[in-house]
């Protein structure tokens, strides 16, 4: 892409890249900290809804266990605001990863303790201790020093492998790392790493960046980037809750759709500079309305017919817009795809994602989807076997794109 030198890893340093890898690292016997992405969807009965997160990191736990470790896995779940939330307990986490890895996962009942070091010191090599939620610390997300000594106290030699994660600046992603001597990436994370320098390292030409979901305020930030760093005949495809955004922007009126009205100003700034970049902008131009979320039948409307009512909501890009969708998604030759189109959780309003989904597995280009959200769109259609990267980072791998150092990365560097 264009734009200024990146600053944090590329692909092109693997040979003299800033951080240890797996193998380089002694662990035979010794406490290892591994610290994942753990941050799954859970069902209304508190089972993991998908867990690819937790399959993503199974190789190098796997590893870890074969060469002798003795594992204590730990991770954030949601957003507990800094103390004990059961709803958004380990415990699912823990009973999934149990399964997938055919061993038993004991899990510690707070982030550290007497009982949690108790656990870890009882600890046989191959065993695997999951730590509680590391966000019920409120130590956690202030990257507080004390809670990194602790974290750190409880291990030989740390790990990281959460890329989803590494664009937080908290303590088990960069505390702990500054303070212990042995520590390297993961295969999760120098595989993200590989993936996504190709995209920021190599651009081909055209590149469709597709940014939709709900998220907004994080994204906008990574759209501007995107802007200044895509090139004439590259196209951004903006979706889902985005989308709402930009065409409130435009003056249009979309009743009870969920957008940020005093992010406008920001999305007309992402389309003059698109403008002036010839980059193009695709934006809905027909929607799937519903009266509320749990709305069970779905209109079109266009958009050229008028404001929508004021208690109808957009939920879904509407059939012309997914046509022209998948036309741009065609031509890619290299595709980055975060945040769905609507909400297709609710089968009224899953078409255009799901149709996205399609065409983004049979696109030819190099193609790579990030993104709890879309990550699961893919999943739901079937197709993430024929997509060349499905990342687990969502904010990260967009940051990473932007072309920001993450800090979870930037811990890693070795030593003198
Ligand atoms: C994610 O889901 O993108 C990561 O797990 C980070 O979660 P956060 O946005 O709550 O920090």
């Amino acid at each position: 892409m264009d734009g200024p030198p990146r600053r944090g890893y590329q692909s092109a340093d693997m040979a003299s890249r800033p951080f240890a890898t797996l193998d380089e690292l002694d662990v035979d016997n010794r406490r290892v900290l591994v610290r994942v992405d753990f941050n799954v969807p859970l069902t209304k009965d508190r089972r993991v809804r998908d867990d690819t997160r937790i399959r993503a990191a199974l190789p190098t736990l796997r590893m870890l266990r074969e060469r002798g470790a003795k594992l204590v896995v730990c991770s954030h779940l949601g957003r507990p605001k800094g103390a004990p939330d059961p709803a958004l307990s380990m415990e699912p986490v823990g009973a999934r990863l149990a399964e997938l890895l055919e061993v038993e996962v004991k899990l510690a009942d707070e982030v550290v303790g007497d009982g949690v070091t108790k656990l870890v010191t009882d600890a046989r090599a191959g065993e695997v201790v999951l730590l509680e939620n590391l966000r019920f610390h409120p130590g956690e997300t202030k990257n507080d020093a004390k809670l990194s000594q602790a974290l750190a106290a409880l291990c030989d030699a740390y790990v990281c492998d959460a890329f989803g994660a590494c664009h937080r600046a908290h303590a088990s992603v960069v505390g702990v790392p500054e303070l212990v001597h042995d520590k390297a990436a993961g295969l999760l994370l120098q595989a993200e790493l590989v993936a996504l320098s190709r995209l920021v390292d190599a651009p081909a030409r055209p590149f469709v960046a597709i940014v939709g979901g709900a998220k907004v305020s994080d994204k906008l930030g990574v759209l501007l980037a995107l802007v200044e760093r895509l090139a004439a005949g590259d196209t951004v495809i903006i979706g889902g809750a985005m989308a709402n955004t930009f065409l409130a922007a435009q003056g249009r009126e979309l009743g009870a759709s969920l957008m940020e009205r005093d992010r406008t100003s920001d999305a007309n700034t992402v389309l003059t500079k698109a403008a002036a970049r010839d980059i193009h902008v695709v934006l809905p131009t027909d929607l799937r309305v519903g009266r509320g979320i749990e709305a069970t039948e779905a209109r079109v409307h266009h958009l050229e017919d008028g404001p929508l009512a004021t208690d109808e909501m957009a939920l879904d890009i509407g059939p012309a817009t997914t046509e022209r969708c998948e036309a741009a998604v065609a031509k890619a030759a290299m595709l980055l795809w975060n945040g769905p189109m609507g909400l297709f959780e609710n089968p009224a309003f899953a078409e255009g994602t799901l149709a996205v989904a399609r065409a983004v597995a049979a696109c030819k280009g190099f193609t790579v989807v990030g993104g709890g959200d879309s990550v699961a769109a893919v999943q739901q259609s079937g197709v993430a076997d024929r997509i060349d990267h499905v990342s687990t980072g969502g904010g990260a791998s967009l940051e990473f794109i932007e072309g920001k150092t993450l800090p979870g990365v930037a811990a890693l560097r070795k030593d003198d």
